[in-house]
């Protein structure tokens, strides 16, 4: 077990309030949720809290609000009616986090209670950390509850601040994500298959490195394949490339092979000569890209290569896509790669982000083992970083 912290069932929550920290950053379209995953997601915990007679206050962060103030377009109202919807609980929702208002609603909350306040970064201070902040949250509830795995490397109020002042305990969400997260790395069952794609080899560098440390294989694929090419001497036309970041590549493409993890680059691409939904593509090979052609997508000999790889593993890690799967006619090397997670009989982690849209955009994710709620989160999980949230709470 990774997970080194208390968590709810460590502490007695009857007749307590809690103040609870979700991760409700969900997308919404004309003020209605347009995917209620981080929603379900909390409701285990909400649902033991409630059960075992404590009032439940909960509070999120929506978006990224500019100053301070309202933003009635990123109200939490659509996420406390999803809430209401899908447990059929009386959620109660005010429109206040740190006023009278607020204080008013916290303090009326009864065991069973259901209480969602407003956005908590309708104040800029909360991602300051502000210590009154903290103290404010802190004064609604008995106990602290950090439940939001996708902000739990946020070292902001409404996060890490209330653990200051009450006792501060884990949610099962957060449990799972980390012991998920962590424990692939710790005891992997191999071969152990890490993909990684997205565009920036800038932005995954020490999940790079870190997974060369304990896969088996390590897949690239991706835009940031391109700067791989360009370490190798290839040139790649007009593709995705980062200058700065080839002698990085090329020294990571050498550590590997030190530690014994192989690599696997593309080795031929579907090209196009504009970035479009109205591109056409074309397949070459990984060397001979013209100059006049940007990589789009993996192309067939690479897609039969990975998923050899891929059918072969005992536990997967995925993070980023294959291509531009947005566009269909460059999405068919990402879902390839998708369907060959959900055919192989391995352990499935999918680290959030673009992998997680693009494997619900084939409709695969009841075939992984787990589908991080975290992008930015997991991500530092798997570079081996502590979690701020995480930090704060009771040792177990
Ligand atoms: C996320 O969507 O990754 C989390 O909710 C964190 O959001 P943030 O990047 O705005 O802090």
């Amino acid at each position: 077990m990774a997970f080194t912290k208390k968590t709810v069932r460590d502490i007695d929550v009857e007749g307590k309030r809690v103040i609870m920290r979700v991760d409700f950053n969900v997308p919404l379209k004309d003020g209605v949720v347009t995917d209620d995953t981080r929603v379900r997601a909390a409701i285990p915990t909400i649902e033991y809290l409630k059960e075992n007679g404590a009032g439940v206050i909960l509070m999120s962060h929506l978006g990224r609000p500019k100053g301070d103030g309202p933003e009635p377009e990123l109200s939490l109202k659509p996420a406390a009616d999803k809430l209401a919807e899908l447990t059929g609980y009386d959620v109660k929702f005010v429109a206040d986090t740190y006023g009278d208002e607020a204080a008013a609603a916290c303090a009326a909350v009864q065991p069973g209670d259901i209480l969602v306040l407003e956005n908590v970064r309708f104040l800029k201070a909360e991602k300051k950390n502000d210590p009154e902040v903290a103290k404010k949250l802190a004064s609604y509830g008995d106990i602290f509850v950090l439940d939001a795995f996708g902000t739990a490397h946020r070292a902001q109020g409404s996060v890490v601040g209330p653990a200051e002042f009450i006792p501060a305990v884990a949610g099962f969400l957060l449990e799972k994500e980390v012991d998920t997260l962590t424990s692939i790395f710790a005891e992997p069952e191999r071969p152990f298959v890490a993909i990684v794609g997205g565009s920036k080899v800038s932005s995954k560098i020490g999940v790079l490195e870190n997974l060369i440390e304990s896969a088996d294989t390590l897949i690239i694929g991706g835009g940031m394949a391109y700067t791989f090419f360009l370490s190798k001497g290839y040139t790649v036309g007009t593709s995705l490339q980062e200058e700065d970041w080839i002698e990085r590549a090329g020294e990571m493409l050498a550590k590997a092979e030190a530690k014994g993890c192989k690599i696997l680059l593309p080795i031929d691409n579907v090209v196009t000569d504009h970035f479009g939904e109205d591109a056409v593509g074309e397949v070459v090979d990984s060397d001979k890209i013209p100059d006049n052609r940007m990589g789009m997508d993996i192309g067939p000999k690479t897609e039969a290569l990975f998923s050899e790889a891929i059918a072969g593993a005992k536990t997967v890690f995925w993070n980023g896509p294959m291509g531009v799967f947005e566009f269909d006619q460059f999405a068919h090397g990402t879902e390839v790669v998708a369907r060959a997670v959900a055919d192989s009989d391995c352990t499935s982690i999918i680290g959030g982000g673009d992998s997680v849209a693009a494997i619900n955009k084939f409709g695969l994710a009841d075939k992984m083992s787990w589908i991080s709620t975290g992008g930015g989160a997991s991500m530092e999980l798997v570079e081996g970083k502590a979690l701020p949230g995480v930090e704060v709470l009771l040792d177990a």
